[in-house]
């Protein structure tokens, strides 16, 4: 089986291209741009392995695209542009990439008669569930997207659906909740905030801290998303989440805990515009279907995240130091 996997240099798409090369026997494409959160790092020790192969390049480019899909059965998309708060700071890119990119790997997709194009999406589209009571979302919910990023990846999602639809396209649709693990690029609240502890650094604290999501081991996302391309059903779509709901100070006392640094680190400082309150998912769909259910507890995955991004000092500074010490000012200055 020969797969393109897109944004694999992000940090699911390089967990999923390990996961897939040793739990599989799939020869894989991976097409990346090698945006600001692309990192060709994360897959070092792929550099000489024979079933692998690394193309730079642009979803919206759909010259390249329809070449690179001649050539596989199955696809498997991730590129995005993957970060809530850069997409309040700057949200046209978010439309580029996400929308205009996906239609045109759906386009390609058509033209190539891919077997299975799978997309890999977000709990983000269904909006906020209040912090009262245990609703979930589950593949009935309607959308109801807050940010620019769910709003370009629920335009995503419905582009896949209207393939599907209008034109027959094979596809599959994951829609998970927030992941943790290695190579999280350090923007996002835990790499951020193991960085910052580490460093006896404040840790932003947006609002009133009690905004809650549900976290999930990325390793188990990528079992999901290669039990989806194997067995899920055509044209279906798969909520996929941990079982792990945990608020941003929960998290934080957790880290502060772990690196034994003192809670006093915790900073509260201006919320995100939009900020959702709570994401849960319901995942009895893809549990019945496919058997798949989570496998790495929270407790066991956040001490594994941690020991790795303090284990792996050189690939976060090497992020720390060059450009994203200008976005790190631009959302932090006047906070911190
Ligand atoms: P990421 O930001 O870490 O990586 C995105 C990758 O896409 C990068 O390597 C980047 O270089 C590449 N890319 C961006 N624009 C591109 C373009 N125009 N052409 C080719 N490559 C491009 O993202 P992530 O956190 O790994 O998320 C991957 C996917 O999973 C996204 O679609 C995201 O919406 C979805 N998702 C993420 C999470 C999460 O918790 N991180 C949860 C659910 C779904
Ligand atoms: O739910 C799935 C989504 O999870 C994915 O679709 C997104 O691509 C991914 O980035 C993630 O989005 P979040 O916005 O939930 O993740 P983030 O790590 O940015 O924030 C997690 C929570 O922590 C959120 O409530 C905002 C808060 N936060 C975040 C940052 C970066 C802070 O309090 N301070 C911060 O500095």
């Amino acid at each position: 089986m020969k797969v393109l996997v897109t944004g694999g240099a992000g940090f699911i798409g390089a967990n999923f291209i390990h996961w897939v090369l040793k739990n599989r026997d799939w020869d894989i494409i991976n097409l990346d741009k090698l945006t600001y959160a692309g990192n060709l790092e994360s897959l070092k020790s792929l550099e000489d392995n024979s079933r692998y192969e690394f193309v730079q390049g642009d979803i919206c480019d759909p010259k390249l695209v329809n070449d690179l899909m001649s050539k596989v059965d199955y696809v498997v998309h991730f590129a995005a542009e993957s970060h809530v708060d850069r997409s309040v700071l700057e949200p046209g890119v978010f439309i580029q990439t996400n929308v205009v990119g996906t239609q045109v790997m759906l386009q390609a997709a058509l033209e190539n008669k891919i077997k299975r194009f799978h997309h890999v999406s977000t709990d983000e589209v269904y909006g906020a569930l209040g912090l009262d009571g245990g609703k979930k979302f589950d593949e009935n919910t309607p959308y109801d997207p807050h940010s620019p990023y769910s709003a370009s990846k629920a335009s995503s999602d419905h582009l896949v659906r209207a393939y599907g639809d209008t034109f027959d396209l094979e596809y599959t649709i994951t829609n998970c909740s927030n992941n943790y693990g290695p190579y999280q690029f350090p923007e996002k609240m835990i790499p951020l905030f193991v960085a910052n502890a580490r460093e006896d650094k404040p840790l932003p604290i947006y609002g009133d801290g009690e905004y809650i999501r549900d976290y999930l081991y990325v390793d188990d996302h990528c079992e999901a998303i290669a039990l989806v391309l194997e067995k899920g059903k055509s044209q279906e779509t798969y909520c996929v989440g941990g079982d792990s709901e945990r608020s941003i100070n929960q998290m934080a006392e957790t880290i502060l805990k772990s690196l034994e640094k003192p809670e006093s680190l915790m900073t509260f400082v201006k919320d995100r515009p939009g900020h959702d309150r709570r994401y849960a998912i319901d995942h009895s769909k893809i549990t019945k279907e496919l058997g798949w259910k989570p496998r790495v507890t929270f407790d066991e995955g956040i001490e594994k995240t941690i020991k790795w991004n303090l284990d792996n000092a050189d690939w976060i500074q090497n992020i720390l130091s060059g450009e994203y010490q200008k976005y790190y000012e631009k959302q932090y200055g006047e906070r911190l």
